[in-house]
C-alpha cells in the first residue's frame, strides 16, 4: 500500500497552493488506488515554535523517549510512514511560511532524523519522493521584476540533509498578476501532473 503524506500551509480556504497539492494527491491516487492519505494541515494545527524545553532536549542529547520530544516524535513517525510526500505551501518574503519552518524545526533533529560528522550531515530517513506545490503572487524565475528565491534551495537542502534527495517542485507563480496569470499558472500545473509525476510513482 502507498501511504502519501499531504502537507497543507496556507491559512487560505481558497489557496492555490492547497487546490494544487490536492490535485498532485489525486494525480497519484489515480495512478495507486491502493493509496491511504494522512493530511497534515500546519494552518489548522500549526507546530509551535521551537521553545526552550525543545532546545534543552536537542541540546542535551536525551533519549528519543524524552517526552520533550514527544510533538517531535509524532511528526517525524507521520513523515517516516508516508511513501510519498505532498506539500502546498506560498512562498512568504522570498521563503517559507513560519508554520512550514516551525514543522521543519521539529522534523530535522540531530542523531534522530539526520547525524553529523566531521565529513558533514548524514540524513537518517529513508528516501522518498517530496512533491511540492509552491505559490508565488509573482515571479521568481524569468519574468520581471523577478524576485530571489530561498524557498526551493532551502527546502531541497533540507530534505537532502535527512536524507531526502527526490524533491520536485510545481511552481505556481503571477498569481496576484490577475486572471490570466492565474489560469496560465493552474493550466500548467494540470498539465503537469498528467505527464510530470515522478517515474517511481508510475
Ligand atoms: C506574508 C506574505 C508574504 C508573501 N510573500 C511573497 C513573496 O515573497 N513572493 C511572492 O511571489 N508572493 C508572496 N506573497 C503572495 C503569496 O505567495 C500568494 O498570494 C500565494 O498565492 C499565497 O498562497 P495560497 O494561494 O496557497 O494561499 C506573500 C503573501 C503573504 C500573505
Amino acid at each position: 500500500m502507498t501511504a502519501i503524506l499531504q502537507l497543507l500551509v496556507s491559512p487560505r480556504p481558497q489557496s492555490f497552493s492547497r487546490l494544487i497539492a490536492r490535485e498532485v494527491v489525486a494525480g497519484i491516487a489515480r495512478l495507486r488506488p491502493e493509496a491511504r492519505i494522512v493530511e497534515r494541515d500546519l494552518a489548522a494545527d500549526p507546530p509551535p515554535h521551537p521553545d526552550r524545553d525543545l532546545y534543552d532536549a536537542i541540546l542535551s542529547a536525551t533519549a528519543d523517549e524524552d517526552p520533550r520530544f514527544a510533538l517531535s516524535e509524532q511528526l517525524i513517525a507521520e513523515l517516516e510512514a508516508a511513501d510519498v510526500v505532498v506539500i502546498g505551501t506560498p512562498m512568504n518574503n522570498f521563503t517559507v511560511p513560519s508554520t512550514l519552518k516551525a514543522w521543519i524545526d521539529h522534523i530535522v533533529r540531530i542523531r534522530r532524523s539526520f547525524r553529523s560528522t566531521p565529513a558533514g550531515k548524514i540524513g537518517l530517513l529513508r528516501d522518498r519522493p517530496v512533491i511540492i506545490v509552491t505559490a508565488h503572487g509573482g515571479y521568481c524565475g524569468d519574468a520581471p521584476p523577478a524576485q530571489p528565491d530561498f524557498l526551493t534551495p532551502y527546502l531541497r537542502a533540507i530534505f537532502a540533509t535527512i536524507g531526502i534527495r527526490q524533491t520536485e517542485f510545481l511552481r505556481l507563480e503571477g498569481l496576484s498578476r490577475g486572471p490570466e496569470r492565474v489560469a496560465a499558472a493552474l493550466d500548467q500545473a494540470r498539465r503537469w501532473i498528467e505527464n510530470g509525476l515522478p517515474q517511481s510513482l508510475r
